[in-house]
């Protein structure tokens, strides 16, 4: 094993990977230095840019934090979050379609009833959000959690302003026993991925815009079925065709229709106009997903 050059040193690094005693990692790693070389190799790589590559990777890292997940970013700008996505949900009829989860997500969120105002109060269009939980053959999934989290009328979300003394614009639900829910929030905006780290001087150089458009976001779980990753869209939004990370689908992107003062469907009383979403999700069994496995 000696004098390599580029037309046989992909060959020996795969040889001396042929006793990785995972097959999976097996498959996995040979796949990734095929790639790589041939990559290095298509595009005849400089020092230069090699050199500029790891430093870039190494800053990634660097400004990583609880609250900040660069790789993650650098997936999403990528295009790769919404490619392994769509390897990983091939979704039957009757579910509602998967996206990004994306960086703003906190664990265990605080819970709240039936009805609540997760906007807990703060500036915007005030949102009054229904619909059902189901399973993909339109049985009612009672009691099913849902988790939803947005962007303020600014498009910050509540982890990236250091203002708010509780958790806002975020939270848990249960459905009740017929698999329904409904709460109130405001309309979410548009909003900058984080701009100032390395994933936004990749956008620069590439003449790349960092905006989403306007979603809410959702997970949604019950017993049986797998857990689903959503948003939905508004539609409209001048994003919905160049979305940073990709996360767009037709089928996600609903009204937020416009609603004069007067009795909201919960019977609250609205001295302005408001914004009213229905949305009923449909979730796949997991002996579905078991089944498209094999
Ligand atoms: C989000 O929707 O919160 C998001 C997704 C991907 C990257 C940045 C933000
Ligand atoms: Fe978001």
């Amino acid at each position: 094993m000696r004098d390599f050059d580029e037309t046989n040193i992909t060959e020996a690094v795969l040889e001396q990977f042929k006793n990785t005693p995972n097959p999976r990692l097996k498959t996995v790693i040979s796949s990734l230095v095929r790639h790589l070389h041939d990559f290095a190799r298509d595009v005849d790589l400089t020092f230069d840019e090699w050199n500029y590559a790891i430093n870039f990777l190494t800053r990634t890292g660097q400004i990583c934090s609880s609250a900040r997940q660069e790789f993650i970013l650098l997936s999403d700008v990528m295009g790769v979050s919404m490619l392994v996505d769509a390897i990983n949900h091939r979704m039957p009829e009757g579910t509602t379609a998967t996206t990004v989860l994306g960086p703003f997500y906190v664990e265990n969120p605080p819970e709240f009833p039936l009805g609540f105002d997760i906007s807990r109060g703060i500036k915007g269009e005030r949102l009054f959000v229904e619909g059902t939980v189901t399973s993909a053959s339109g049985e009612r999934l009672g009691n099913a959690e849902i988790d939803v989290w947005q962007s303020d009328t600014d498009g910050y979300y509540d982890v990236q302003r250091s203002d708010l003394s509780e958790p806002t614009l975020r939270g848990r639900l249960h459905a009740d026993s017929q698999g329904r829910f409904h709460f109130w929030s405001i309309l979410p905006s548009p909003y900058s991925i984080p701009y100032d780290g390395p994933v936004g001087d990749l956008l620069k150089a590439t003449a790349r815009h960092p905006w989403r458009p306007a979603h809410l976001h959702f997970m949604i779980s019950a017993p049986g079925h797998e857990k689903l990753v959503t948003h939905l869209f508004v539609r409209g939004d001048q994003y919905l065709d160049s979305d940073a990370v990709f996360g767009v689908k037709n089928s996600l992107i609903q009204d937020f229709t416009l609603q004069p003062a007067g009795v909201a469907p919960d019977g609250k009383k609205m001295s302005g106009p408001w914004r009213k979403l229905v949305y009923h999700f449909g979730l796949k069994p997991v002996a579905v997903a078991a089944a498209q496995a094999r």
